[in-house]
Formats: structure tokens, sequence, C-alpha cells
């Protein structure tokens, strides 16, 4: 059997009395896309927040590409290849999808190849089926969850 990408097994996390993620258990392969559904409070962000290195969790394990790993940090987790795109309070609004998702990232050359970052902006869209249009921003959004509530 092939190694998961990831891989999360018994994840719980407390934040005081309230146990925002039960002994959750999370496996995906390479290429796969997957939703993670449920109501408001169901811990979604919250484990999602553990795999991007934003939280610890209590209890449990994560292993990347079949290897165990120990985040502290977002950066260990970019440095082990787990980006996130958060909930538009996380994102620059003045600023394009591309230029969103080189905010953190360490650059190693003077200047950004912002032109390079939209390609790929634009290629991981099209692998996974969910393209956008990497050189808008979030200000003017088409056809983005935020912008529905002002039409409907
Ligand atoms: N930083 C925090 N401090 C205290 N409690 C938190 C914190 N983050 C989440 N919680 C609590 O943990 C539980 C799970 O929250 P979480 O945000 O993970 O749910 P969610 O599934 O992402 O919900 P939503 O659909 O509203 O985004 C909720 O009861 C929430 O109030
Ligand atoms: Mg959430």
């Amino acid at each position: 059997m092939d190694t998961y990408a990831i891989e999360m097994t018994g994840i719980t996390k407390r934040f005081g009395g309230v146990v925002a993620n039960d002994a959750v258990d999370f496996a995906a392969r390479a290429g796969e896309v997957h939703a993670l559904v449920g109501e408001n409070g169901a811990g979604k962000s919250t484990l999602m927040s553990i795999l991007a290195g934003l939280y610890r969790p209590d209890v449990g394990r994560i292993a990347i590409g079949g290897r165990p790993v120990d985040f502290r940090s977002p950066r260990d987790a970019i440095n082990h290849g787990v980006g996130m795109v958060y909930q538009h309070f996380m994102l620059v609004d003045s600023l394009t999808v591309a230029e969103n998702a080189t905010l953190g990232q360490r650059n190693r050359r003077l200047r950004l190849d912002i032109a390079g970052v939209e390609r790929e902006v634009t290629r991981v869209g099209r692998r996974s089926g969910l393209e956008v249009d990497s050189t808008t921003t979030r200000a003017r959004p088409s056809g983005t969850a935020r912008s529905a509530p002002h039409r409907a």
C-alpha cells in the first residue's frame, strides 16, 4: 500500500473546557482533494490549523509522507510542504490571489518572481479543479464567498 501524503491520528485539542477535536483521524494521498464538512464549531479550522502548525495537538500524531513530524510553527509545516490558505480575515484584500499565496514565504532572491507564482497558482488550480484568476485581488472579487451576502 502506498504511503499517505498526510496522516493525522487520534488528534485531540482542547481550549479550556471545550473539546474542539476529539481523537480525530484524517488521511490523504497525494493529488486527492478533500472537503472537511461540519456544523459551526465542529472543529474543522482547529484540525487544519494543527496540520498547518498554528496549534499543537494535546494528543495525537501527524505524519507527512509516512514520516512523523512535530510542527511547532507554520514555518515548520511549510518546510514540510503543508501550506494553508485561510478564510478572508487572514488574507490581504489589496493583494492579488498570487501575492496572497506568497505571504510568509521566504524569498531567497532579491526580487519576487510574481509572474512565476501566478503561473504556479494557475497550474495547481487547474490540476485540482479549483481554477481561479491569480491576478485578481480580494478587493474586487468575482463570485467569491465573501461577495455573495452583498448580492443576496
Ligand atoms: N483559539 C480558540 N480559543 C478557544 N476556543 C476555540 C478557539 N478556536 C476554536 N475554539 C472552539 O473550538 C471549537 C471548534 O472551533 P473551530 O473553529 O475549529 O470550528 P469550525 O468547524 O471551524 O467552525 P466554523 O464552521 O464556524 O468555522 C468551537 O467550540 C470554538 O469555539
Ligand atoms: Mg472554521
